[in-house]
């Protein structure tokens, strides 16, 4: 399939937009710069279609997460669309913030509450002030990435490296207030001398940690987290807006034993209609009745009618269960196509966002490679494939087809030390655009 440029709109975009659009991990140059497709006409399934109608399969990270159905669920779609005959917004409340509310706490048992927001990160920003303001303390222990507010980007106050195994590296904590120097403290994953050093030194009133990335948490970390909280009293939050709702009903610290006050979930629970919620202990969450948090948009009816029809289908088709059985599927079938080619791979633990590595120095040309190869075979690919529901068996079968071709490609372009990229190596960090 001949590939195209990147529409002019992206530049123009740019001009408007600072930064082109709302959305780092939406950018084309963290793709394929020039000739990602970077726009979309029609998404539905795993179909999508560009703005030059060119049709693309996603074996990417449908919707940077959001979709864990497929695009444009047709269960989902008519609950919506009859919730907008009906009206989204009035002075009065809608009743499904509460039914919302009920589902949720079918499904996490150790909570009795739930507020909601509309972005992950939001979502985020709210646990961190409940557990603020159930504490004497200010000091927030985190792991992993948690979104792009102040509480968070505070950490690189300290320096600009300190969120650098922390999905983000390098981030700019201009405009953050200097006064929040030190009122973050990272740890990195599975690392409990990390952990226990932070603990030994400072007072905390809230520990975060992601429910899972690629890897799974270890249990004696798990362990050492769990106890901490428990006995001195301090909020433990498990931000699942990633991992949550993929390979279980509900948020991986389930199945791995993770002993939450308060669970963030976001992205695929409306699955891509903009829904967060924040399910706690009302130990923790009654203190909503006197901190202040409030917002119009929290109300509308659309992401609460979203997401209860996104967990009805979710739970009716056991779509967890599914997107486990082709997370195993094609993380072995990459193994088995690596070695084919000879080409040296490794895969990541975590299926439901199933992830191969190149083994080799120069893995940022190779993954640009793989994109660009990809695409001339009509797939929107990286070297991360975030499952879905409408991923079915023979998609996956189709796809592994034209990786092993590309694999082949990849492995010959090694031997022969050329580069075969039409652009630039994609470039995975924040910076500027223009
Ligand atoms: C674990 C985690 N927390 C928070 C966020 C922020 O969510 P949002 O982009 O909806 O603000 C993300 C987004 O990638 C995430 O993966």
């Amino acid at each position: 399939m001949k590939i195209y440029k990147t529409p002019n709109l992206w530049n123009s975009a740019k001009k408007l937009i600072p930064g082109g659009n709302g959305l780092l991990s939406k950018r084309p140059n963290r793709y394929l710069p020039d000739y990602w497709p970077t726009y979309f006409k029609k998404a539905k399934d795993i179909k999508i279609k560009s703005l030059n109608n060119k049709n693309f399969i996603d074996m990417s990270n449908m919707g940077v997460g959001a979709s864990v159905l497929g695009y444009s669920n047709n269960f989902v779609n008519r609950e919506v669309k009859k919730a907008i005959d009906k009206g989204i917004a009035s002075t009065l409340n809608c009743r499904e913030e509460y039914d919302l509310a009920k589902e949720f706490l079918k499904n996490d048992k150790f909570a009795q509450n739930v507020k909601f927001a509309r972005s992950g990160g939001e979502a985020m920003s709210i646990a961190i002030r409940i557990a603020r303001a159930n504490s004497k303390n200010d000091k927030i222990a985190f792991s992993g990435y948690h979104g792009w507010h102040d509480w968070y980007l505070a950490t690189n106050l300290k320096g600009k490296e300190k969120l650098k195994e922390h999905l983000l590296p390098g981030l700019n904590p201009l405009g953050v207030p200097k006064a929040l120097k030190n009122t973050v403290i990272p740890f990195r994953y599975n690392n409990i001398k990390d952990f226990k050093k932070i603990i030994s030194r400072n007072k905390i009133a809230g520990v975060v940690v992601e429910g899972s990335r690629f890897e799974y948490p270890h249990k004696d970390f798990i362990k050492e987290i769990n106890n901490f909280c428990k006995k001195n009293k301090v909020c433990l939050i498990i931000d699942e807006i990633t991992s949550g709702w993929r390979e279980t009903i509900g948020g991986v610290y389930k199945s791995v034993g993770f002993k939450p006050d308060i669970v963030v979930y976001g992205k695929g629970i409306g699955n891509g209609y903009a829904i967060s919620a924040i399910v706690g202990k009302s130990k923790y969450m009654s203190v909503c009745e006197d901190t202040f948090i409030s917002s119009t948009a929290w109300t509308e009816r659309v992401g609460f009618v979203a997401a209860i029809a996104t967990i009805n289908f979710f739970k009716k088709n056991k779509v967890h269960k599914h997107i486990k059985k082709i997370g195993k599927y094609l993380t072995s079938n990459w193994i088995k196509l690596a070695k084919k080619n000879k080409l040296e791979i490794s895969i990541n633990e975590f299926v439901p966002l199933s992830k191969f590595e190149f083994k080799y120095e120069n893995k940022d040309y190779l993954n640009t490679l793989f994109t660009q190869e990809m695409l001339r075979e009509g797939y929107l690919a990286t070297n991360s494939v975030y499952i879905s529901y409408s991923h079915k068996k023979k998609d996956i079968d189709k796809y592994l087809k034209s990786c092993d071709k590309v694999f082949k490609f990849i492995s010959n372009a090694i031997t022969n030390k050329k580069n075969y990229l039409y652009g630039n190596i994609k470039s995975m960090g924040f910076k500027r655009l223009t």
